[in-house]
């Protein structure tokens, strides 16, 4: 059995820089065309010479891979319409953060009154750039999404014409809302589609599978899975995925990530497959992303089958979700 997708994108993917980043950048620019490219480096990218200069190192660090970087800025209340109508001409969105949500989010936002976001919000809503949200509050870990989703409601109803994306969500809440907001959509992750909070910590800590946000519910998976495997037009497939060295993750102080870039079609095919929805996959790795984004993405078809493939314990050092396990589908060919 065979299953072609064209042009498949992941609209949410953390590339780090330096090492890291010639390390993993080719791991997604071989199967994907596109991706949203996350912006937490340390410093994070808050302006266009940083932002320049990193699509740069993106883009020596693919070679010839037919993929395209789509750049991001970290948010910060203070960018104005005169530097966002610059910014416009480089960027696909813009992602905010709480401060200290997670990785590299010192510098993000203190306050979530809207009264603090409104130039900002405002100048992003008439130059037609979309919000991209890490939607959790600090509260109770189990909580923090949706403690957030007021925030998302607020956001919503205040700025209508605001693209705002939900980013990773992995609550049936979110999902929720989703049809209560006409301009909320959402990005939905390979692992927040396979496990819950027992796979992380039910058992044997398993570090791997420690992001954020954390995984949730049984009942929050199956809303997650609802959304995802009947491609609603709302979602995207964003991998999130999030590198970090083997002893940053075996260790005491984990880093919060779970990396899925090479593993990530594989394992969405054998999904879809086992759901009986193989059709629905095309719309979720790449179709929905179009129509939300109004975007092209470069051609690519990725010719997958179900023939077994079985995943390493590292690409250069870091683990990917499913190592040393044998998925159902592998990558055929890619033309
Ligand atoms: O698990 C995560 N890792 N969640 C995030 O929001 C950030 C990411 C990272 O950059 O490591
Ligand atoms: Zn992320």
């Amino acid at each position: 059995m065979e299953l072609i997708i064209n042009s498949p994108l992941d609209m949410h993917l953390h590339l780090r820089d330096a090492d890291m980043l010639n390390k993993v950048a080719p791991l997604s620019s071989h199967s994907f065309a596109g991706a949203i490219i996350m912006p937490n480096l340390a410093p994070p990218i808050t302006s266009l010479q940083a932002l320049k200069e990193y699509k740069k190192r993106v883009q020596e660090s693919i070679a010839d891979d037919r993929f395209e970087p789509l750049m991001t800025l970290f948010f910060r209340n203070d960018y104005d319409f005169a530097f966002l109508q610059e910014a416009k001409r480089h960027i696909s969105a813009i992602k905010l953060y709480p401060t200290g949500i997670t990785t590299n989010s010192e510098g993000g936002v203190k306050s979530m009154d809207i009264e603090d976001l409104r130039q900002t919000f405002e100048a992003m809503s008439e130059l037609g750039i979309p919000l991209l949200v890490h939607g959790e509050t600090n509260g109770f870990v189990m909580d923090r999404e949706k403690e957030f989703g007021s925030v998302y409601e607020q956001f919503a109803k205040n700025f209508p014409k605001l693209k705002i994306v939900m980013e990773h969500i992995t609550t049936k809440h979110s999902v929720d809302l989703l049809d209560r907001y006409e301009n909320l959509y959402a990005t939905i992750t390979l692992h927040h589609l396979h496990i819950t909070l027992d796979d992380v910590a039910g058992g044997m800590l398993n570090p791997h599978l420690f992001c954020k946000p954390i995984a949730k519910r049984p009942q929050d998976k199956e809303a997650l899975l609802r959304v995802a495997l009947s491609a609603n037009p709302k979602v995207m497939f964003g991998s999130d995925s999030a590198p970090h060295p083997r002893d940053k993750k075996e260790s005491c102080g984990c880093a919060a990530g779970v990396f899925t870039a090479p593993i990530a079609l594989q394992a969405l095919a054998a999904l879809f497959e086992k759901h009986g929805v193989l059709q629905n996959l095309q719309p979720f790795v790449s179709d929905n992303a179009r129509a939300i984004y109004y975007f092209e993405p470069i051609k690519k078809e990725v010719i997958l089958e179900k023939k077994p493939f079985f995943v390493p314990s590292s690409y250069r050092g870091v683990v990917p979700m499913f190592a040393n396990s044998t998925l159902d589908w592998s990558i055929k060919n890619i033309t």
